[in-house]
């Protein structure tokens, strides 16, 4: 007998619930992409029949979900800022907690005439693009490692009206042309360190790698950048990391030793730290 939406719901929220800690949304959100429509569909018309072929997408995304595939990976988008993102399994999905970064990034933009803003590891694109996109008069570069990552990047870039970001692949500040500075750099780099437990259990054991873990307890990355940096800063310029919640003691400590003042550390809305940012100090 064939199977309205509601049922469908129903029977892959009770499929679900044993992987996933969000198994009706998840439901929602692969049944809406399977038929192709949005959430609020599946609310107006839960009695409306799903199609053969309907239903074989449906459940096709449903046994890839039961393997614990990321649902941002079977759909092939994850929306941040408000706005929505391609994402494949060559990057990192955009978290929600990504926004306090990007939230600082553009306070800080907004005091600036024409800043020059730099992303580094921008996976996706979610940071460089919204801040092209919130900050119309940026000028905004993009560094990833990954080829792929960046090609997604850019189709992103393209598909929401942020044209004119500069991409360039290598690592970190390797890739950047001498003698260029910028007013904000802005990283969410790898900082898993590379033994936690947590990187054996739901979607991050999909995402690459490359994009979650780093040494040093997660933290050689944010050194290395910080390290870096100071050739690409004017004094005053400033350096703003995302990190693991409970690394912003160590970021600070890493700032604190370097050529950096104004140390400061930011709350996202669960309280946890998990924006460090600093300046370059003035020269001698
Ligand atoms: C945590 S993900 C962040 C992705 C995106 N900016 C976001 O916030 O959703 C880190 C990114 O850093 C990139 N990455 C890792 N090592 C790198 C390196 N040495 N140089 C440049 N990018 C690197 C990864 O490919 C990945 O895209």
């Amino acid at each position: 007998m064939p199977t309205n939406l509601l049922e469908a719901l129903d029977a892959a929220t009770r499929e679900l619930g044993s992987i996933s800690e969000t198994a009706r949304l998840d439901a929602e959100v692969l049944l809406a992409h399977a038929i192709g429509k949005n959430r609020a569909y599946l609310r107006a018309w839960p009695e409306r029949l799903l199609q053969a072929e309907e239903e074989r997408r449906f459940l096709a995304y449903l046994a890839e979900r039961a393997r614990g595939v990321p649902v941002a990976y079977l759909t092939g988008a994850r929306e941040f800022w408000s706005r929505s993102f391609n994402v494949s399994p060559e990057v990192l999905i955009p978290r929600p907690e990504t926004e306090l970064l990007v939230e600082l990034a553009i306070e800080a933009a907004r005091c600036k005439n024409r800043p020059r803003i730099l992303d580094l590891g921008t996976g996706s694109g979610a940071i460089a693009v919204t801040l092209a996109l919130e900050c119309p008069d940026a000028e905004v570069w993009a560094v990833d490692i990954s080829e792929s990552a960046l090609a997604l990047a850019r189709r992103n870039a393209d598909e929401l009206g942020a044209k004119t970001i500069r991409f360039l692949q290598g690592s970190w500040l390797a890739p950047l042309p001498a003698g260029i500075r910028f007013d904000l750099i802005v990283s969410n780099p790898p900082y898993v360190s590379p033994t936690d437990p947590h990187l054996l259990r739901g979607d991050v054991r999909y995402e690459p790698r490359q994009a979650l873990v780093s040494a040093e307890d997660g933290l050689q990355d944010i050194a290395l950048i910080a390290g870096n940096a100071g050739p690409w800063l004017p004094p005053g310029g400033g350096l703003m990391f995302e990190h693991g919640f409970d690394q912003a003691d160590a970021v600070a400590a890493i700032l604190g030793k370097l050529d950096y003042r104004d140390v400061r550390r930011y709350r996202d809305l669960q309280g946890h730290e998990r924006v460090t940012a600093a300046r370059r100090a003035p020269e001698e």
